[in-house]
Formats: structure tokens, C-alpha cells, sequence
């Protein structure tokens, strides 16, 4: 068949004239002959995301591997998202930066396409756009970084400044030495090292089959990362040969997989909005529930914080995803392809523990069950996510007072001061934080205790959001909670005083107020004014809520790989 690409390079017309002859550049003759495979290098590199600015070095390795089997790679810059960096939360621009790529992908003489991501919404976006265009596609993820320490002691990124920064707040550690930890936090290259959102979609990445099988969680800093670098550059220019696309790769049972993947390393809540909307980008079924019940049962055999101690070099050292995997095998999806065109179970026969302290044996798991719970009740009709493996045991069936905050700005205002009416057995509810509300859905579930309630040494309470929550936290924090307030949910119901029943055995979560009553209350809905222009605006009127993958209505379903006309 003709590649794509010949369609602009191949005639004899002014449109051909003008594609080769701008292209030329340095590029040789041979370029344009109709044989050799063009593979966009989609690169999320970018000082201003911090954990993918390393992504040039990644990049020079593809092109390296795609020149070596006779393919012609070009540098793609796509949009790209810094967590720290960007406001009001990097996850508002998850779908602009899918939306974009998709559309550079589609519009551009390309054949195939090599994505490079890291920091959490990078993998995400990428492979949502690649998804949508279902041009032949590789994923390397960018990796973590290598281990921090200060005064000795191992520092996980996000999950240490979470937990030190309480410590602040409890007055058991100094800002000083608080501050003093910054410089120690991040070691190198790569993004957060502990099993946060970027790990975890790493993996999500592998267990989809969207990497070379072993590539996902390789530091950023080792040297057989480029190595792999280099293998998936040409491995591109051969699915392009073979047309073998991310709709053949990541089909319904590649989705199981990784939501059995998810548990087993303790993975992210925030995976669970990602793999629903890469789903909904290639018109695979997949629900809310199906992270219930698919991870259900799945034992926790990675060790990693925040569910437990180690970090992501550790995991590599001990042998890697490809270890945990085959711990797990038997759950995994046996006809579930990989980009090498072989089942990703096929790739695990060599895969070996190392270190049973980082990663557990089936028979020894840190948690026998470690899958995300999907709760429902009369304050989430259409769910709400937990993560237990991260939460205390003994707050998973609890019955507490609400005490609700409208905003995040309320929130701010109120937690600390000594006058809040608040106990260790109060359930803080924030609303407000759902994808139109904020809008953007940012990571504001694990909203931190009152500082009155730290301070007697309490460190977890039952939290209840529309908001998501950092890979990099912990807690009894409810997430996702649908539909959200602003979309009027009944969040925008419950009232102060109100008795919450979290039941995660049940599976559920309710307001203890009739129903009648509960349908006769005013619905409080923070007073932000809509966005009334630009990405904001397109973006309320038409985000989906948390149970359908916070995407927008209109990008559901893929379009292919077909342009319109052209002139020029
Ligand atoms: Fe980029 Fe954590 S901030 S991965």
C-alpha cells in the first residue's frame, strides 16, 4: 500500500513540488522516494515542564533508530504540560494539548508518529491524540527520576512534600528544614519518582502495549533508556511496514490489563480518568465500574510510596514492570497485543524479581486486594473513586458529620481557624473542583486537616471530593465524585451537620437525609462567573464528568487519519 506521506511527496503537480522542495532542508533525495516510512517524533520536551526537558536527548535516539531502518524522522514540538507549572491545573489543558496533537498529527505528511512524554498529562494527551488519528504509534515513556536524599533518608517527590509540609503544620518539623529539603527533592532528570500519575501512566502506557515491552519506569538518567530510544524509532518505521495501529494495540482486553497493572503497582486514581478517555477516543467499551470490578482482587505486590516505601528506581532495579506483570499474568488478557505485534503476556517469560522487598511475590502481597473502589450512592449516582491500598484501614466504613466547603477559596479561609467546628471523626466535603466547576478538575481531593486536628496528631480523616488527587498522595479521600456540584450533583446538596456513611466494603457512599429532603435543598454552586471566552469557555460547555474521562463531548470516537482538500 502507498504510505500516507506520498500523498503530499509523490506527484508531479505544484502541491507535490511545493511538499518536497520546502522539506529538502538537508533532507537526502532518497527522502521523498515513497518507500521510506515519515515518523513524526510528537515531543513534549519543554523547559517549562520541567520533568520532560530531557525529551531532546530521547528524541535524538528515535531519529537515530528510525534513520537506521530506512525511515525519515521529523521533530513534532506538541503542546506540553508542566504539573508544577501550569494554572489553574495542568489537567484544564489535558484535552487542548490532545486536541492539538491530534490535529498536527492528522494534518502533517506523516506516516507514524513516536511519542514522548513524561510529566502526568503528557502520556495522557498523546495517547488520546494518537488514538484519534490511529496512525502506527510508539510510546517511550521519558522515566523517573533518580532517588533524592536529605539528612540520609530517601525523598519521594510530591508524597515527601506532602507529608513535610504537614509536619510544618503540625509544628513538628521547622520551615527551615523544610526549606532546606528543596534543594534535595529533585536529584536529576526524569519525572517524579514515586508511583505518582507520571509513573503510573508510564506503566499504563506499557501495559497497553503501547511500549516496547520493559521500557516504562527506565530512569531518565540511564543510558538504556536511549537505548530503547533508539529500538522504538525503528520499531516505528516497522508498524508503519506491518500497519499495525493503536486501535488493533489497544483494544478492550489491553484495557483490562491495565486496570489489573494499576492495582498491582498501587497505581494512580487519576488513571482511571485517562484510561477512560483514551478509551473513548478509540470507541472502546469501558466504564467506571470495570476498574471495580476487573481490579478487584488484584493483590498490591509493588512497594512503592505512596502506598508503601520504595521509588521507581528501586522498581527498576528489582526487576521492573515486566516483573510485576508476570506475578499477575494469569489475570492478564492473553490475545491483548503489544507494538512488537506479539501478546503482551509473551514478553514477561524473562522477567524476574530481583529485590522481593520492592517487589512482592504473588504469594507475599503488601495487600491482598489493591484495586480502586468505585462507590455509589445517593451522593454519587454515577460514582466516585477510592483508593484504599492508600487509605487507613479503619476509616474505610466510617459515619461522620460534614463539615463542607463551597470553594477551595472557602476552604483556605476556614480550615485553620480555631473556631471550626471540627473532630477526627467529621468527614471534610469539598465541592466546587469538578471539571466545570474549578473548572479543570484539579487535584485538591486530599485537601489538607485542620491544623487544630494535626496538632493532637491526627493524621487522616474521610474526604470527600469533585476534585482528583495527586498520584502522589494518600488519605481516605473520596475522588471524582459524579456528577459534580456545578453540574449539579448532590455535593451541591449536603449541608454542614449532615451525617455521611462511607462504606467501601459496600461499595458505597451516602448522605444519611431522606431523599425528599435531600431533593427540596437549594443547590449551592460556587459563584465563579463562567469563562467567557477561548479554551475555558469551549471547554465547560462541553467537558463530560469525571465517570466518562473529563473529556470533551465532541472528541469521543476516533476520525482517522484522513485529511480535507488542500490548495495553495
Ligand atoms: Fe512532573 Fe510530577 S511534576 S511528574
Amino acid at each position: 500500500m502507498p504510505l500516507r506521506s506520498s500523498r503530499w511527496y509523490s506527484g508531479q503537480d505544484r502541491n507535490s513540488y511545493i511538499h518536497r522542495a520546502w522539506m529538502r532542508r538537508g533532507l537526502p533525495e532518497t527522502a521523498f522516494d515513497g518507500d521510506r516510512p515519515h515518523i513524526a517524533i510528537a515531543n513534549t520536551a519543554s523547559d517549562l515542564t520541567p520533568c520532560n526537558s530531557h525529551l531532546d536527548e530521547v528524541a535524538d535516539s528515535v531519529k537515530q533508530g528510525v534513520w537506521a531502518a530506512g525511515g525519515v524522522p521529523l521533530n513534532l514540538p506538541v503542546v506540553s504540560l508542566g504539573e508544577t507549572n501550569v494554572r489553574p491545573t495542568a489537567m484544564l489543558w489535558r484535552n487542548l494539548a490532545a486536541m492539538a496533537t491530534e490535529e498536527m498529527l492528522r494534518a502533517n505528511p506523516i506516516d507514524g508518529v513516536v511519542l514522548l512524554g513524561g510529566c502526568d498529562k503528557t502520556i495522557p494527551s498523546l495517547l488520546m491524540a494518537a488514538a484519534s488519528v490511529d496512525l502506527p504509534a510508539v510510546v517511550v515513556p521519558g522515566g523517573p527520576m533518580l532517588t533524592g536524599h536529605f539528612r540520609g533518608v530517601p525523598l519521594g517527590c510530591g508524597t515527601d512534600v506532602w507529608r513535610l509540609s504537614e509536619e510544618v503544620r503540625a509544628g513538628t518539623l521547622s520551615r527551615e528544614a523544610f526549606l532546606r529539603s528543596e534543594s534535595s527533592m529533585i536529584r536529576s532528570r526524569g519525572h517524579c519518582n514515586t508511583m505518582g500519575t507520571a509513573s503510573t501512566m508510564a506503566c499504563m502506557a506499557e501495559a497497553l502495549g503501547m511500549t516496547l515491552p520493559g521500557t516504562a519506569g527506565t530512569p531518565a538518567p540511564d543510558s538504556r533508556l536511549l537505548e530503547r530510544s533508539h529500538d522504538s524509532g525503528r520499531l516505528a518505521v516497522e508498524l508503519v511496514r506491518r500497519d499495525l495501529r493503536p486501535s488493533q494495540v489497544m483494544t478492550r482486553g489491553s484495557f483490562l490489563n491495565a486496570i489489573v497493572t494499576l492495582a498491582a503497582i498501587g497505581g494512580s486514581t487519576n488513571a482511571v480518568v485517562h484510561l477512560l478517555a483514551i478509551a473513548g477516543r478509540l470507541g472502546v467499551e469501558l466504564e467506571l465500574d470495570d476498574f471495580d470490578r476487573t481490579g478487584r482482587g488484584v493483590p498490591l505486590l509493588v512497594d512503592l510510596q505512596p502506598a508503601g516505601r520504595h521509588l521507581m528506581d528501586d522498581l527498576f532495579r528489582a526487576g521492573g514492570l515486566t516483573a510485576v506483570l508476570k506475578e499477575v499474568a494469569d489475570l492478564l488478557d492473553p490475545a491483548a497485543l503489544t507494538v512488537t505485534g506479539g501478546p503482551l503476556v509473551d514478553h514477561l517469560a524473562d522477567a524476574e524479581i530481583w529485590d522481593e522487598t520492592v517487589i512482592r511475590r504473588r504469594a507475599d502481597p503488601l495487600l491482598p486486594e489493591a484495586g480502586i473502589a468505585v462507590l455509589r450512592g445517593n451522593l454519587a449516582p454515577d460514582g466516585a473513586v477510592i483508593k484504599p491500598a492508600a487509605a487507613s484501614p479503619e476509616l474505610l466504613n466510617h459515619r461522620g458529620r460534614a463539615v463542607v466547603f463551597d470553594s477551595v477559596e472557602d476552604l483556605n479561609a476556614r480550615l485553620d481557624s480555631p473556631d471550626l467546628d471540627v473532630d477526627e471523626t467529621s468527614v471534610l466535603v469539598l465541592r466546587g473542583c469538578g471539571p466545570k466547576g474549578y473548572p479543570g478538575m484539579p487535584e485538591l481531593g486530599n485537601l489538607p486537616l485542620p491544623a487544630k486536628l494535626l496538632a493532637k496528631g491526627v493524621r487522616d480523616m474521610v474526604r470527600i471530593s469533585d476534585a482528583r488527587m495527586s498520584g502522589t498522595a494518600y488519605g481516605t479521600v473520596v475522588l471524582h465524585t459524579a456528577p459534580e456540584a456545578a453540574a449539579g450533583g448532590p455535593l451541591a446538596r449536603v449541608r454542614t451537620g449532615d451525617i455521611i456513611v462511607l462504606d467501601v466494603a459496600a461499595r458505597r457512599l451516602d448522605v444519611d437525609v431522606p431523599a425528599a429532603e435531600l431533593a427540596a435543598r437549594e443547590l449551592v454552586v460556587n459563584g465563579h462567573a463562567a469563562p467567557s471566552r477561548g479554551w475555558e469557555r469551549l471547554y465547560v460547555d462541553h467537558v463530560m464528568q469525571a465517570d466518562k474521562g473529563a473529556d470533551l463531548d465532541f472528541l469521543t470516537g476516533s476520525s482517522g487519519d484522513a485529511v480535507g482538500r488542500e490548495s495553495h
